[in-house]
């Protein structure tokens, strides 16, 4: 509808061009064709006239006058003469013929033939006046005025006109019908395009591509590629301006999220599976308590369930899980509000040790983090790894109510899950989400399982790396370990047929509600409350870390950089203190256990070195801290240290920017965190250069508020709108495109199929 107003808007002012053009060429045209007509009639006149001129020398004086006449008047027999008179050279008129008019003197005539337009109109109507010498080797020779009727080249003259205004009315409405079908075309080619480009296909394409079963259709023409860079770029600019001013026009919630679910997958069912359980109930001295694990995966996953409802598969490792289950080993979560089904599995020790402890944790947790812990590859492991991720993969295909559920994979206990759940249900939407990072293809290669591993990872639909240097690693290592057909450009490996979109999707938080924030301590309060709960002196400049107590968190590192800062600027002494809650974690295996005794000695030897009665630098508080009491220290802190030494995401740095509504307080973040890569107005460092750490340290200390308001400002604006609700939705419309593209295949293939059974019957 849009284009066939724009094609008006484009025919209307042509038609009024040629129609203008036609206006003012029609008196041309006529003016040409009475001058062509003119010639004629003068050459015509001259013809006559040197005839007539030759008769009349031959008659003889005496008989003239009669004799003259009589030729004149034979003359006008010629219907297109109207008169003839003849003239002396004086202008006298000597003799006319009866159609010569009266009122017309020689001398007129004569003036008027000299005209270039020799025309007189007479009230019989127009005539062409030509004035001929009877002999013209005399100078003063007698002349022959000749009147011709001018009617013909009029009809004519109306004759062309007519001819012309159809011609050009023809050929205006040919050009009108060829510029409308031209542009018509090219209109929809362009604004195709243009909805592509702007929809951001040059993403989803991809996935539309893959398997041969391109819908056609969408593609932006190619003489639209170059304008696609450009146009996005002015688009991000303005987005980012508008953001700047309003915030996000439409934001990431719980609401858009489940809209998505409707409208993109139909309110398909969504089962997610993972090792760590969101709830675990454990037996306390007041009864049953349910707790709420240190996990960023389960920090991200559980609003989504939240939004999406489901049923989430994982381990139920709480020591009273078993009694709250119903008899399909379901409990109904979060206890308040119930939104989703938490499906337990119960594992064997052997199969928890071999599974968990051995192959995820000493074998790929090592392996993925390249964080100098030496990955521990045993034969058991491996067998109990494969068999608990069957055993959670048939747990999947028990809990599908339908053929085509959309499963979120989560984490490396999961690796092989995707191609044993891919055999039972082909159909269903597979989402791998990979939440710690992956290693170079050297790094990985020294798995003795590194192709099955890949194997199993490719039976997903998607699979999602936190950044796009990880979805890179991935690629590499297929490329090196499997045949494989790898398309960089689509982001999609096929393996054995089967295409798999790779694709890098950051994960975050759930941004505050305002009903939350009203619960949190004001940021005076919670400093007050820290100080008198952890006796810090009053003007302490208050440093927070908050991480389960792993080797990759760059903790060691931490204690290095604080000890540093205050030998480098002593006036630190006595005021500055790191407050490190370190969340009990893994602590069946050695390597932890080895680690955290370090953490444990390395912080009392900086606290004897430089503690006093009442002063302690670092605080190690080794224990599970709920979200509250985190918010607390968040909002009392002065900065957050994050230290990793890898990490794929890292959430706790978005949650100390979320807690922050005051604007205040720095982050200082490790470059090799994925978090860095989004939030470049931290202080970015790296923490295994000690000397950067503690001048960071000391930078954090002395920032001017105004700064600090400056950057927190626009982190919290990412956080805010990268929030994982987006980090969800991203998957979830790529799985619905993907499902799109499936469903539209097998309609296809079943009429094909359908049409080729009636041609054989
Ligand atoms: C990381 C992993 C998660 C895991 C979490 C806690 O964030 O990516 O999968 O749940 O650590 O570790 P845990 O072994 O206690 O589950």
């Amino acid at each position: 509808m849009k284009s066939i107003h724009l094609q008006i808007r484009f025919l209307v002012p042509l038609m009024v061009t040629l129609t203008v053009a036609a206006l003012l060429a029609l008196p041309l045209l006529d003016r040409m064709t009475l001058r062509w007509f003119s010639r004629d009639l003068s050459a015509r006149g001259a013809m006559v006239a040197k005839t007539l001129s030759l008769a009349i020398s031959d008659i003889e004086p005496n008989a003239k006058l009669d004799r003259l006449r009589g030729l004149l008047e034979r003359g006008v027999l010629d219907e297109r003469l109207v008169g003839i008179a003849l003239c002396s050279a004086t202008n006298q008129q000597i003799l006319s013929t009866k159609g010569f008019p009266g009122s017309l003197t020689c001398k007129e005539a004569r003036e008027i033939a000299l005209q270039q337009n020799p025309r007189l109109e007479l009230s019989s109507g127009a005539v062409h006046i030509g004035d001929f010498p009877v002999n013209p080797q005399q100078a003063d020779s007698d002349r022959l005025v000749l009147l011709h009727d001018l009617s013909l080249p009029d009809r004519r003259s109306i004759d062309t006109r007519r001819y012309m205004i159809i011609f050009i009315t023809v050929l205006g409405l040919a050009v009108a019908g060829i510029t409308m079908i031209v542009a018509q075309l090219s209109w929809r080619g362009w604004v195709s395009g243009m909805r592509a480009i702007l929809r951001g296909e040059g993403l989803v394409r991809p996935l539309l591509q893959t398997g041969g079963t391109s819908t056609g259709g969408d593609s932006a023409p190619p003489e639209l590629q170059p304008l696609e860079v450009e146009i996005r770029q002015h688009l991000r600019e303005l987005e980012d301006n508008l953001y700047r001013e309003h915030g996000p026009l439409t934001p990431w919630d719980p609401e858009r999220l489940r809209g998505l679910l409707r409208t993109q997958l139909r309110g398909d069912q969504v089962i997610v599976v993972s090792n760590r359980e969101p709830y675990i109930h454990i037996k306390g001295k007041e009864g049953i308590q349910v707790s709420r694990p240190a996990s960023g995966l389960v920090t991200a996953v559980e609003p989504v369930m939240r939004a999406c409802s489901g049923t989430w598969i994982a381990h139920g490792s709480g020591s009273a899980d078993r009694e709250t289950v119903d008899e399909h080993d379901r409990v109904a979560v979060p206890p308040d509000t119930q939104d989703y089904v938490l499906r337990r599995i119960w594992l064997t020790e052997e199969e928890e040790q071999g599974y968990y402890q051995g192959f995820a944790n000493e074998g790929l947790w090592p392996l993925c983090h390249v964080a100098h812990v030496r990955p521990v590859f045993r034969e058991s492991d491996w067998a109990q790894y494969r068999a608990v991720n069957q055993r959670f993969a048939d747990a999947v295909v028990a809990e599908a109510r339908s053929d085509d559920p959309i499963v979120l994979v989560q984490d490396y206990h999961f690796a092989l899950l995707p191609a044993m759940v891919r055999e039972k249900l082909p159909k269903a939407t597979i989402i791998t989400f990979w939440h710690i990072p992956w290693p170079n293809p050297e790094s990985f290669g020294i798995c003795p399982w590194r192709r099955e591993l890949l194997q199993g990872m490719l039976g997903s639909t998607i699979l999602g790396f936190h950044t796009r240097f990880h979805c890179k690693n991935f690629t590499e290592t297929v490329d090196r370990y499997l045949e494989a057909r790898i398309e960089h450009e689509h982001s999609t490996i096929s393996y054995q047929g089967e295409p798999t979109l790779v694709q890098s999707y950051p994960i975050s938080i759930a941004w505050p509600t305002d009903e939350e924030r009203l619960r949190w301590p004001a940021p005076s309060e919670a400093r007050r409350a820290v100080i008198d709960r952890l006796k810090l002196p009053e003007d302490a400049c208050i440093a927070v870390g908050v991480d389960r107590f792993d080797y990759t968190k760059g903790i060691l590192e931490r204690l290095h950089a604080v000890e540093r800062l205050l030998e480098k600027y002593p006036q630190w002494q006595g005021r500055f203190v790191l407050v490190q809650v370190a969340a009990p974690t893994r602590n069946a295996l050695e390597e932890y256990r080895e680690f955290q005794d370090r953490i444990h000695r390395v912080t009392d030897r900086i606290n004897q070195r430089f503690g006093t009665d009442a002063y302690q630098p670092v605080r190690l508080l080794a224990e599970h801290h709920d979200h509250a009491a985190l918010m607390e220290l968040y909002r009392a802190a002065d900065m957050c240290v994050v230290t990793s030494l890898h990490d794929g995401m890292n959430l706790v740095c978005k949650e100390f920017i979320a807690a922050r509504d005051d604007e205040q307080g720095v982050l200082i973040l490790s470059r090799f965190a994925g978090a860095a890569r989004e939030l470049p107005e931290a202080l970015v460092i790296n923490p295994y250069h000690v000397e950067e750490t503690t001048d960071a340290l000391h930078r954090a200390a002395n920032m001017p508020p105004q700064e600090q308001r400056e950057r927190m400002a626009s982190l919290r604006m990412t956080v805010r709108e990268f929030n994982v609700y987006r980090w969800a939705g991203r998957m979830l419309a790529d799985a619905g495109q993907w499902r799109l593209r499936e469903r539209i295949t097998r309609r296809v293939q079943r009429r094909a199929r359908e049409g080729s059974e009636a041609m054989n019957a």
